[in-house]
C-alpha cells in the first residue's frame, strides 16, 4: 500500500495547473498508454504478439507486431481528449491526424512506441520515448508544425519495461521518475529530483562500429579501454543493452556516458537515432537532470530539425565526459589535436625507440 505517496496524476496535476492544464490531462493518458504497453510486454511470449511482420517502417527497418500494436496503444489512449493537433511516430510515414469525430488542441504528441524492440523477443528491457510540443493555436497540425528543436519541447519522458516498469518525465522542472506498482495501477513518485552522477566510469557504446567512427570518438575509447596505464589514469567499464531507454535510465541512475556516433557506415545517415523522439526527448531528460546531451558539435537541443525522421549523431550523459568529447571534436576540426596513436601500439618498444 502506498497511501499519501505522491502519484503521477497529482504530480502532474500539481505541474501543470493553469496555462498547462490541458498538457497534464494528455500526460495522463500516455501514462495510461505506457501501462497498457506494459502489460502486453510483461506477457511475454504468452501475449502471442511476438515476432517480425512482412512489413518496414518509413526508415526501412522491418516492423515487428509489437512495435505496431504499441503504436496503435498510444493512438487509441490519446486521440480523443482534446489536447492534440496530432502525433507523430517513428512507425507511421506521416503523421497522424486526429479524427474528425474528436476535438482539438494545440499539442503535439511525438514518440517511439518501442524502443529497443530487437530486445522483446529475447527478455531484455524495452521502453517508449515521448516528446510533447505545442502550436500557437488548436487545429489540425501541419507536417511543418512538428520540426521544432529539442528546446521547444515542453515536456519529455520515457517508461522502461524491466523488472519494473517507470516512467521517467520532464516538465521543464528536473526529472522525476515513477515506479509502477502493480497491485494499485498508480505510477508511484519513487526518484524525485534525479541528478546524473558527475563521476563515472561506466560508457556504453556499440563498438562493432569502430571502423566506422570519427577519429574524436576513436579516441575517446581508446583512452577508456587503456584504464589506468593510460591517460585516464583510470579503469572503464563497458555496457551496451541496445535498448537507448535501458542505457539512459542506466545513467540518470548510476551516471556515465552513451554514444551513438556520427560514422561513415552508410553516408546517407548521420547517424544511428531519430532526432525528434529519441534524440530530444532523452536529452531533455538528460539536462534537465544536469547531464549534457551533444552530437559532438552541437546541443542535441539546439539542432534545427529539417525532417520528422532525420537521424542525429548523439552523445549524452555525466557533463564533464560529453565536455571532453565535444573538446575532441572541436581539437580534430581545428587540426589541433595530436594524431591518434593505439596506445597498445605505444606501449611496444617493437614501434618505438
Ligand atoms: P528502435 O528499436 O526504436 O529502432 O531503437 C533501437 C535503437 C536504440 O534503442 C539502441 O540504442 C540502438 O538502436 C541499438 O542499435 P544497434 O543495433 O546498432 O546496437
Ligand atoms: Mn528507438
Ligand atoms: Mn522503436
Amino acid at each position: 500500500m502506498h497511501i499519501g505517496r505522491t502519484t503521477l496524476s497529482k504530480f502532474v496535476i500539481e505541474q501543470t495547473r493553469g496555462q498547462y492544464s490541458e498538457m497534464g490531462a494528455l500526460l495522463i493518458d500516455v501514462a495510461a498508454a505506457v501501462k497498457t504497453i506494459s502489460g502486453l510486454v510483461g506477457k511475454g511470449a504468452l501475449s502471442g504478439f511476438a515476432g517480425a511482420l512482412d512489413s518496414t517502417n518509413v526508415q526501412g527497418e522491418v516492423q515487428k507486431k509489437l512495435d505496431v500494436l504499441t503504436n496503435e496503444a498510444i493512438l487509441r489512449h490519446c486521440e480523443w481528449g482534446g489536447q492534440l493537433a496530432g502525433m507523430a511516430s517513428e512507425e507511421m510515414d506521416d503523421p497522424y491526424r486526429i479524427p474528425e469525430r474528436y476535438p482539438r488542441g494545440r499539442y503535439l504528441l511525438i514518440f517511439d512506441p518501442l524502443d529497443g524492440s530487437s530486445n522483446s523477443d529475447v527478455n531484455v528491457s524495452v521502453g517508449t520515448i515521448f516528446s510533447i510540443l505545442q502550436r500557437s493555436t488548436a487545429g489540425d497540425a501541419e507536417n511543418v508544425d512538428y520540426l521544432q528543436s529539442g528546446c521547444e519541447q515542453l515536456a519529455a519522458g520515457y517508461a522502461i519495461y524491466g523488472p519494473a516498469t517507470m516512467l521517467v518525465l520532464s516538465v521543464g522542472r528536473g526529472t522525476h521518475g515513477f515506479t509502477l506498482d502493480r497491485e494499485s495501477g498508480n505510477f508511484i513518485l519513487t526518484h524525485p529530483d534525479i541528478r546524473v552522477p558527475e563521476e563515472t566510469r561506466e560508457f556504453a557504446i556499440n563498438t562493432s562500429n569502430e571502423r566506422f567512427w570519427e577519429p574524436p570518438v576513436q579516441r575517446y575509447v581508446a583512452e577508456c579501454q587503456a584504464g589506468k596505464t593510460g591517460i585516464r589514469g583510470a579503469d572503464f567499464n563497458m555496457r551496451w543493452i541496445a535498448s537507448m531507454v535501458a542505457e539512459v535510465h542506466r545513467i540518470l541512475m548510476r551516471g556515465g556516458i552513451f554514444m551513438y556516433p556520427k560514422d561513415n557506415k552508410d553516408p546517407a545517415k548521420p547517424g544511428r537515432l531519430r532526432l525528434m523522439y529519441e534524440a530530444n526527448p532523452m536529452a531533455m531528460l538528460i539536462e534537465q537532470a544536469g547531464g549534457a546531451a551533444s552530437t559532438g558539435r552541437q546541443r542535441i537541443a539546439e539542432v534545427a530539425p529539417e525532417t520528422l525522421h532525420q537521424r542525429v549523431p548523439v552523445i549524452l550523459g555525466s557533463k564533464s565526459e560529453v565536455q571532453r568529447l565535444e573538446r575532441y571534436h572541436e581539437e580534430y576540426d581545428t587540426g589541433a589535436d595530436r594524431p591518434f596513436v593505439s596506445p597498445l601500439f605505444a606501449e611496444r618498444s617493437l614501434f618505438r625507440d
